[in-house]
């Protein structure tokens, strides 16, 4: 289809070229900078595009230059004027348009600006709550305008992939009921029915499984989904998600498309990833990186420790052993400070470790506090799985299994850190598989799922479901991308009874099963295919493409850590009529 053309503005400012040499042109923007060479005053003028150099000349139009010698940065004007070369010497080489410049025949002021609280600049150093108020200064920046276009580019390319896989794009509710991905809820009170609350989605889940039964086959939604948690730099209390589900598919069918959908978003970029991506267990990810979403760009691997302590004396690994706990260990090939270890064991502790064992390779031997309370054998053994090497540093965790891996995981997240073994340039994609179904939550004391009470326990493991639910195992994967979690899914129980039993698994009462998910239930009465689904964190997704630290970069308009919009203060108090309406009292 040939593009519309508009009939006033003739280009975008950072479009100009030599080729346009001679041309007439009319120009709108804003005012990026302005410099008064005394006779000439030249003008930056910017757009979405770029800039283009303005020459005001008084020779040429005195009205023009009157009214640039009026403007100041950020002001909105329009400019008409001719396409000229720069003069020899002027050429500025490091913009697209800096061969030519538009010599004004007319400036027009469309509206004024005050002066922005900060500078529309690439690189800027700005309280970032401030750049959040004025937003719509900080997305004038070319850094922020190209994470935008990106985003835009991304969502583009996803949908023409799955129109193009035969997928239809379906819209689900936002007011709705609770659906349980691990989160709270944001709730929102009906007036029509006072005193009940619709939820807004932690994610399409329970209607995209419905939209199966339904017979759609292949659903696809670019989903805003809300989650009421702490937030980090890769949460948001409203995320996007590309939201997929398939029937009659394997789980294989899923990862493949999916990783092609990965691929594809990433060649915006000019990144090839090579497929297929990497597979591990959860298992493996666990006890080699402490995590289930591990970043593989450096080594650094957890090696357990347990077998080679069984026998010691040294009280502190003994009793751990006894309690059913593990001894684990990580190395660094780089000598650290006494302070530094200091500095890390404190850390560690506080974070919930009893302590943390350090060793270190010396000419004579090792060197550790501990070293006195270890049998010759033992030093040497741990030497030799280890492969100490003279200079490097062995960090030692003895404590309850989980929290063990969990630590050192953290640890050799600090530490690829501060000794910048981490691959900046590379991008390092896994399949994390072979999930626990449930894990069991101490402080509630019940059985909780890792994913949602959606996923299908594994064929060879699903005997266990009634006497050992722990050991069940789900048809779930999670993608990771330099230890970031993008998408997790899985293949989904389809037979009612077997929803019902992992309910009731799960601690819910018949009546709460039938209360919060009989829809679903009944929906499965009525012929429902095999099927599966994933969804995608749009917002991760593109923030790891563009390699930016935090996702509210790539998001035109974030909360803050606290859950704010500064731009709009919200959330807001509303007034008593408004409650009364609602049928709500705050105490
Ligand atoms: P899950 O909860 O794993 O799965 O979410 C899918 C992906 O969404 C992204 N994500 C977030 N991004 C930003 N801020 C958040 N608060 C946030 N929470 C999640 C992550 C995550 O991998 N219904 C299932 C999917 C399915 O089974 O099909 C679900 O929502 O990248």
């Amino acid at each position: 289809m040939n593009r519309i053309e508009f009939s006033r503005k003739t280009h975008n400012c950072g479009e100009i070229r030599v080729e346009n040499i001679g041309e007439e042109v009319e120009l709108y923007g804003w005012i990026h900078r302005r410099r008064d060479h005394g006779g000439l005053i030249f003008l930056d003028l910017r757009d979405r595009s770029g800039l283009i150099q303005i020459e005001a000349d008084p020779d040429i139009s005195e009205e023009a230059f009157k009214n640039a010698e009026k403007i100041r940065n950020e002001f909105v004007v329009r400019v008409n004027g001719s396409v000229k070369k720069r003069p020899e010497g002027t050429v500025n080489p490091n913009l697209p348009t800096g061969q030519v410049e538009v010599k004004a025949k007319e400036i027009k002021i469309l509206s004024i600006s005050e002066t922005p609280p900060f500078e529309v600049e690439d690189q800027i150093e700005v309280d970032e709550v401030l750049r959040m108020k004025y937003r719509y200064i900080d997305l004038r920046r070319f850094e922020m305008l190209k994470n935008i276009i990106l985003r835009h580019k991304v969502v583009q390319e996803a949908r023409d992939f799955l129109n193009r896989n035969d997928f239809l794009e379906i819209e689900t509710p936002y007011l709705t009921k609770s659906t349980p991905e691990g989160a709270r809820d944001f709730l929102v009170p009906s007036r029509l029915q006072k005193g009940y609350f619709f939820a807004l989605p932690q994610s399409p889940q329970l209607f995209k499984q419905i939209l199966m039964v339904a017979g759609m086959e292949r659903y696809y939604q670019l989903a805003r989904c809300f989650r009421d948690e702490d937030l980090r730099a890769d949460r948001q209390p409203e995320h996007t998600q590309i939201d997929i589900e398939m029937s009659f598919v394997s789980r294989e069918d899923i990862i493949n498309l999916i990783e092609n959908l990965i691929k594809k978003t990433f060649s915006l970029v000019g990144v090839d990833l090579k497929l297929p991506f990497r597979r591990m267990t959860y298992e493996e990810a666990i006890k080699k990186y402490g995590t289930d979403k591990p970043d593989l760009r450096y080594g650094l691997e957890i090696d357990e420790l347990t077998k080679l302590f069984k026998e010691t004396e040294f009280k502190v690994f003994q009793s751990c052993i006894k309690s059913s706990g593990i001894i684990a260990g990580l190395k660094i090939k780089s000598l650290l400070s006494r302070s530094k270890l200091d500095e890390l064991t404190d850390w560690i502790i506080e974070n919930g470790a009893k302590g943390l064992v350090w060793m270190v390779k010396e000419d004579t031997g090792i060197k550790s506090p501990i070293i006195k309370f270890l049998s010759n054998e033992e030093v040497k053994s741990l030497e030799e799985q280890m492969d100490m090497k003279k200079g490097e540093v062995l960090f030692i965790i003895a404590g309850e299994k989980r929290l063990t891996f969990h630590l050192l995981g953290m640890l050799r997240v600090r530490l690829a850190q501060e000794l910048n073994l981490i691959k900046k340039e590379e991008y390092k994609t896994v399949w994390v598989t072979d999930f626990p179904l449930f894990e069991y939550d101490e402080e509630e004391k019940r059985l909780k799922t890792l994913h949602h009470p959606f996923t299908k326990p594994t064929e060879d493991t699903v005997n266990n479901l009634t006497d050992k639910p722990l050991k069940v195992k789900a048809d779930a994967y999670d993608v990771v991308i330099n230890g970031l979690e993008i998408g997790g899914g899985s293949l989904r129980i389809y037979h009612p009874k077997q929803q019902k039993k992992v309910f009731s698994l799960l601690g819910l009462e018949d009546k709460e099963i039938l209360e919060k998910f009989g829809f679903l239930i009944e929906a499965f009465k009525y012929g429902v295919p095999p099927h599966g689904g994933i969804a995608l964190g749009l917002d991760r997704l593109v923030m790891i493409i563009s390699k930016k630290a935090t996702i509210r970069d790539v998001i035109a308009f974030p909360k803050t850590s606290s859950a704010n919009c500064p731009l709009t203060d919200a959330p807001d108090l509303v007034d008593e009529k408004q409650l009364k309406i609602l049928g709500l009292r705050l105490s």
